[in-house]
């Protein structure tokens, strides 16, 4: 990214959500806090006739993102978990999917992620083991969380923990 794209002060917001979605996660959805980024922006019916919305307040590549080193917090990053499924499905609308890229993909995402962040900053990476073991993710992003927890039906979905030391 050319420095002069840069957003210099990420509009005064201090955590930053790098794959939004349509905000599933959050107990509020319009948290003034909050910068959502997202590279798409969306509007879908599901097959049960709910509405699925992709709204970032910025569209962006978490793997180039526009701002300075040092501006954000908190970090979320979720990114897509599923390399095999329809490309059309509800899944594949709802959460995105891996490119076949995926491990240097997640790798500069990881990455930016830190970089952006504040020194002390946090990061809290989510996964879900459906087709990638987290071990597989935590080899890929040669960094190991301080700590984390599973959650979900099934524990397949794990909350991760790093910060900027
Ligand atoms: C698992 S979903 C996030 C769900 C979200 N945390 C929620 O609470 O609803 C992953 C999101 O990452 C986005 N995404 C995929 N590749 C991306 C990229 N290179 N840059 C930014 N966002 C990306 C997808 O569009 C998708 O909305």
């Amino acid at each position: 990214m050319n420095e002069s794209k840069k957003i210099k002060n990420s509009v005064g917001r201090n955590i930053l959500d790098a794959t939004c979605g349509s905000k599933m996660m959050w107990f509020d959805k319009d948290n003034p806090d909050v910068l959502f980024a997202d590279k798409r922006t969306e509007r879908h019916t599901l097959c049960d006739g709910r509405a699925l919305e992709i709204n970032p307040d910025i569209k962006m590549d978490f793997t180039d993102m526009p701002f300075d080193d040092n501006t954000f917090n908190l970090v979320v990053f979720d990114p897509p978990h599923l390399k095999s499924l329809g490309k059309k499905s509800w899944l594949a609308l709802k959460y995105g999917y891996l490119l076949p890229t995926w491990e240097a993909d997640l790798k500069a995402g990881f990455d930016e992620c830190m970089r952006v962040l504040k020194p002390n900053g946090v990061l809290i990476f989510k996964w879900n083991e459906n087709q990638i073991k987290v071990s597989k993710i935590i080899e890929v992003i040669s960094a190991k969380p301080l700590f984390g927890h599973t959650t979900g039906r099934n524990s397949q979905t794990i909350w991760m923990t790093f910060m900027k030391m």
